[in-house]
């Protein structure tokens, strides 16, 4: 029997099966010839796309086509503000540097920082203006490239957003949204017209060069109820629609409970988390595919398809080499799994020593990604 679960824009929960979502979201699988081509054009590979974790898309393809032709696209991915950023946030962003490096493109950045407001009742707009500056933080670390990013926040760029949301909101109605999201006639306007703000990214560059532009949104897969809405009406405004590559979700530390939440503490380890937090989470919660004793794991050896520890190795260990010899050692029951949570603890550890000097370098650098206006 299908196993229930969940994933919309603002939750997600149970055990996701990915065959099903790309069925019921209409979106396709990147497939083997897809995935050489995208190789191929980007002269390199991503561990990411590699292993699947980046899985799906709607009309890369095309994205592809027109790069050939020389009309490059723009990258758009966002952020709602609503708590400090964790591992699993990182993923797309990753990703998304990896295709601004390879392809030499812009990328615009959204801060939503009204959907977390309208969508959790403790929120305030004080809350998410200090989650913006928090996770701006976390994304300039990563070393996107000032010069072709564009940082939008809501309240903030609202001169330049809001005349183009409401050609989209026009287009949209109550029951398209319901249908959509799952909302219900108690959810408040600003919920309902919010997906309105989140389309206006998608061709807002194409508006301001007055010239049609691609654009190629890398987002995890619970956002695609929001573009398969808008893509039919930015088609209907005139521009492209926008193409997108979806991710899966970083599973939550306690294992197969969908995504990790920000709002559960200690499912998550925290781009802030010091070495002894990372150490105390990933020993304590890390559900581990381990057998009971050490004789039975000798034995039997252990499960990496349902080890937390593996699977957060299989997105942040990108050689793949090392990456299949810890699966047959564990497997085999050759590595125990204190063995196996040691290599993820130095693993994630050493990424944050990296993310944490660069975050704080990323301080004097936020006003170059602002855009005016
Ligand atoms: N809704 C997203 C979130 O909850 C934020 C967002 C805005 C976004 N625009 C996007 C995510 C585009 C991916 C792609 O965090």
């Amino acid at each position: 029997m299908a196993e229930k679960f969940i994933v919309t824009p603002w939750e997600v929960t149970g055990d996701v099966d990915y065959k099903r979502l790309v069925r019921e979201f209409g979106i396709k699988e990147i497939d083997a010839h897809l995935l050489k081509r995208i190789e191929k054009i980007a002269k390199g590979s991503h561990h990411f796309l590699r292993r699947k974790i980046f899985f799906a898309h709607r009309d890369l393809d095309w994205i592809l086509d027109e790069y050939e032709k020389g009309n490059k696209f723009f990258l758009y991915t966002g952020r709602a503000p609503s708590g400090h950023t964790h591992l699993g946030h990182l993923v797309p962003w990753m990703f998304t540097k990896w295709l601004q490096d390879k392809f030499g493109v812009e990328l615009w950045f959204q801060f939503p920082d009204e959907e977390k407001f309208l969508f959790k009742e403790k929120l305030t707009l004080e809350d998410t203006e200090r989650y913006t500056y928090e996770n701006m933080l976390d994304i300039i670390a990563l070393g996107f490239n000032p010069k072709k990013t564009k940082f939008l926040v809501d309240t903030k760029n609202a001169n330049l957003m809001y005349r183009e949301a409401l050609k989209v909101a026009k287009k949209i109605n109550f029951s398209n949204v319901k249908a959509a999201f799952g909302l219900t006639n108690e959810t408040n306007i600003g919920g309902i017209f919010y997906t309105a703000m989140q389309a206006v990214p998608a061709f807002l560059p194409s508006v301001l060069a007055g010239k049609n532009i691609p654009c190629l949104i890398p987002h995890a897969v619970d956002q695609d109820p929001h573009f398969r809405l808008s893509r039919d009406v930015v088609g209907k405004l005139g521009y492209y629609k926008p193409a997108s590559i979806q991710c899966r979700f970083l599973p939550a530390l306690q294992g197969a409970t969908g995504k990790m939440s920000a709002s559960e503490q200690e499912t998550a380890v925290y781009t802030i988390d010091d070495p002894e937090t990372v150490k105390r989470k990933i020993n304590k919660y890390a559900f581990s595919g381990g057998r009971d004793t050490v004789e039975e794991h000798r034995k039997l050896g252990g499960k990496p398809e349902i080890d937390v520890s593996y699977q957060w190795l299989a997105f942040f260990e990108e050689d793949d080499k090392k990456l299949e010899k810890i699966y047959t050692d564990y497997k085999s029951g050759k590595m125990l799994t204190g063995e196996l949570k040691q290599i993820l603890i130095d693993k994630i550890n050493k990424l944050l020593a990296e993310h944490q000097k660069n975050r704080e370098k990323a301080k004097k650098k936020i006003g170059e990604y602002l855009v005016k206006g």
